[in-house]
């Protein structure tokens, strides 16, 4: 009753932000990703009759109280598992969690596969991203390879919003994002509160809703065709009109710190002398970078030698979640 699996991190070109249903976590708007293969977490589950509670360590730290209620989610799998044990979760990242690098996607990707193995179920791939959804909404994405678009779906039950690769890995193999890290403090606000708060009391809330669908579509058409501007412009303004619904909320959001600005000016003073990159940010103050391989050593280059960036992390297309052997208990 043991499975460890491996998941990556996705970061998103169109992004979600808002749900129609918060107990099953369905989306308001569809989106699309790239699972990266640099930001990865593994995870090990096993349920045993010992366990008399369960347990969740995250790089070393036992988690006492847990934003993504990732209690409530295993509760779910036992439940769908017809299991009574307790579980034993212990979960390894290498990068710095809740900082706005996609941990908690990786995260529950890696759990929700690792904990349906261990606990004897067995679920096809739409299946899983189905389950994982419900854990974390971005997580979905994770579970799949290569650029991946979440389904916003239209029943009720949740059966029809899941996640599906749209392009394998091997399909733009020069496609890179360069994660920066400008601070390993935890953000103050997170995404799942705050998504919440903007959808109660943005303004522009169904602004941007109504501009959603084109963006996927043009995303999609972007990285069908290998159209690297298409895709950049796309996903960099589709950050900005997030970002500004965020900021427009109350209390308002703002994620940004000053580092996050000058790399933002960065990326648009490289592409204005010619090197062709764009900015995306999620919900955290870290800029992630897109390139194509011919620019990345120089990009990455520059961008260390910026004061405003700890270090970079590339990612380049990557797999969907994996179980392997190497538990880690
Ligand atoms: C800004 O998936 O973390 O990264 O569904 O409440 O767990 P929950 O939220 P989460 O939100 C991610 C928001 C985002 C955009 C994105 O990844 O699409």
């Amino acid at each position: 009753m043991k499975a460890t699996a491996i998941a990556n991190a996705n970061i998103a070109l169109v992004k979600y932000w808002g749900k129609r249903n918060a107990d099953l976590i369905l989306p308001h708007n569809g989106s699309v990703s790239m699972t990266c293969d640099g930001l990865q977490t593994r995870t090990t589950v096993e349920f045993a009759p010992e366990y008399s509670q369960d347990v969740l360590v995250i790089n070393d730290e036992e988690m006492r109280k847990d934003e993504k209620d990732i209690m409530g989610h295993m509760e779910r799998i036992r439940k769908m598992a017809g299991l009574k044990e307790h579980a034993k979760m212990v979960s390894e990242t290498n990068f710095p969690i809740a900082a706005g690098l996609a941990s908690s996607a990786s995260g529950l990707a890696a759990l929700t596969l690792a904990a349906t193995k261990a606990s004897g179920l067995s679920l096809g791939e739409r299946e899983l991203t189905i389950l994982t959804r419900m854990g974390s909404g971005s997580a979905c994405r994770s579970i799949v390879e290569g650029f991946a678009e979440w389904r916003r779906g239209e029943k009720e039950d949740g059966s029809d919003s899941y996640a599906e690769t749209i392009a394998p890995k091997s399909h733009w193999p020069d496609f890179r994002i360069i994660a920066t890290i400008l601070t390993e403090k935890k953000k103050a606000v997170g995404s799942r509160a705050g998504m919440a708060q903007t959808v109660k009391t943005c303004p522009y809330y169904k602004e941007w809703l109504s501009t959603v669908n084109e963006d996927i579509r043009s995303v999609k058409k972007g990285i069908q065709e290998r159209d690297f501007t298409l895709v950049g412009e796309t996903a960099e303004f589709n950050c900005l009109k997030m970002h500004a619904t965020m900021m427009t909320t109350k209390p308002p959001i703002v994620y940004w710190i000053p580092e996050t600005l000058d790399v933002i000016h960065w990326t648009r003073a490289m592409r204005e002398s010619g090197t062709p990159c764009y900015f995306t940010i999620d919900g955290g103050p870290q800029v992630k970078v897109m390139c194509l391989e011919k620019d990345l050593k120089s990009l990455d280059k520059e961008l260390n030698t910026l004061d405003s960036v700890l270090k970079t992390v590339v990612c380049r297309p990557g797999d969907g979640a994996v179980l392997t052997d190497r538990h880690i208990f």
